[in-house]
């Protein structure tokens, strides 16, 4: 059997091809009507994530409506703190809850041993997508990066300023560090996990880099990046890896060049100039229309994906959003947005 090499592996290593790849952070969720009323009847959201049949079949929904180039595995960062024992539970309209971990006894209760076990449901997912996918549609798995992780460990939920975390980090840099090592260990075993059960492609999310500048940012968001991708490349040589530090600026570059990542994934702020001319030379880039701007639609869209397919087409590029699609945005958009992207032609020179 020959078997061709998909769109988005494809894209992410260089190689010419027709269009461009197109898949959207948050593809699975509250915007679809068929996610929402299966979501209704699963009960809670982590009995959702837990169920290798019902998260199989909310990963395949916006696969069968739209038939974006990739699937991501339908599960969430905060798998991971659960896996180690921490409590973890998602209120109704309140986002995610966990019992705060502030000094060494609350690290000691951690427990790395028997993680995967425990996670085992979400790897059965990964496999009953491999066959379940359409042959051309690859398939994501991902991971919380390790500071983002934390400070929902730390916060105990959703936070603005990670006042708790900062404080940690800077404060008890010994307690900080043991507790990024050993999600950084967890991640490495969790996206192996995820590989050896058959996910193609993996992304490691990175989605409050933003708060950390300087030799913090290099020590909490790049370091643990860089082990990462090192460890996952060791047993997997060829598996495409993409970072999101998002909201990280002139951060990207170097976070490109020191993790060994294939591709970034870059949010809305990015401007288009510093991604062709700074980042694309290094590594692939995906992004980064603002989901915002997928719920005004219209003529505003249409602009704005011309913008970014005219400044990032020619390199390494993958379509996406610069951070998750929002529950209001319209199907009709969505839509609208898959036929403008297949229809423009890679402009490669
Ligand atoms: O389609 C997909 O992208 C796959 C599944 C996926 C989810 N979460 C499902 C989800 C992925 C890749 C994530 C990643 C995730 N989870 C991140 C990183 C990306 C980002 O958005 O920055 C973060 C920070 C989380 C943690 C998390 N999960 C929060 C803060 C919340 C509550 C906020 C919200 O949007 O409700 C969640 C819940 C969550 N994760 C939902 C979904 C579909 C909504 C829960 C529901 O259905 O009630």
């Amino acid at each position: 059997m020959r078997t061709e090499e998909k769109l988005l592996p494809r894209a992410l290593r260089g190689a010419p091809t027709d269009r461009h790849p197109l898949w959207l952070m948050r593809q699975a969720g509250r915007y679809l009507p068929e996610y929402r009323e299966l979501r209704a009847k699963a009960g809670g959201f982590l009995d959702l994530c837990f169920s290798p049949e019902l998260a199989t079949e909310v990963t395949l929904q916006p696969i069968r409506r739209f038939g974006f180039d990739a699937a991501i595995l339908f599960s969430d960062i905060l798998v991971v703190p659960w896996g180690l024992q921490q409590k973890v539970g998602f209120q109704e309209g309140e986002g995610p809850k966990l019992d705060p971990i502030r000094n060494a006894a609350g690290l000691a209760a951690l427990s790395f041993d028997g993680m995967t076990q425990r996670l085992a449901p979400v790897y059965e997912t990964v496999g009953r997508l491999k066959q379940d996918l359409p042959p051309e549609t690859t398939l994501i798995g991902f991971a919380g990066a390790p500071w983002t992780v934390a400070t929902y460990m730390i916060e105990g939920g959703s936070s603005r300023t990670f006042e708790a975390s900062r404080r940690f980090a800077s404060e008890d840099k010994a307690g900080f560090e043991t507790l990024i090592d050993l999600l950084t260990e967890a991640t490495i075993a969790h996206l192996d996990a995820q590989v050896r059960a058959g996910a193609e492609v993996v992304q490691l999310f990175d989605s409050w880099a933003s708060a950390l500048e300087g030799e913090a940012f290099e020590r909490w968001v790049t370091a643990p990046a860089k082990r990462i991708v090192e460890a996952l490349k060791e047993k997997h040589p060829k598996l495409p890896i993409i970072g999101f530090p998002r909201g990280s600026g002139a951060h990207y570059l170097g976070y490109a060049k020191v993790t060994g990542v294939d591709a970034v994934s870059i949010d809305q702020d990015m401007p288009l100039g510093f991604a062709r001319d700074v980042l694309q030379p290094a590594v692939a880039v995906q992004g980064n229309l603002d989901p915002l701007v997928l719920v005004a639609g219209g003529q505003a869209l249409e602009t704005r994906v011309r913008a970014i397919t005219d400044a990032l087409g020619r390199g390494r590029f993958v379509f996406n959003l610069g951070h998750g699609i929002v529950p209001q945005t319209p199907l009709d958009h969505v839509a609208k947005l898959v036929e403008l992207v297949r229809s423009i032609k890679p402009g490669r020179t």
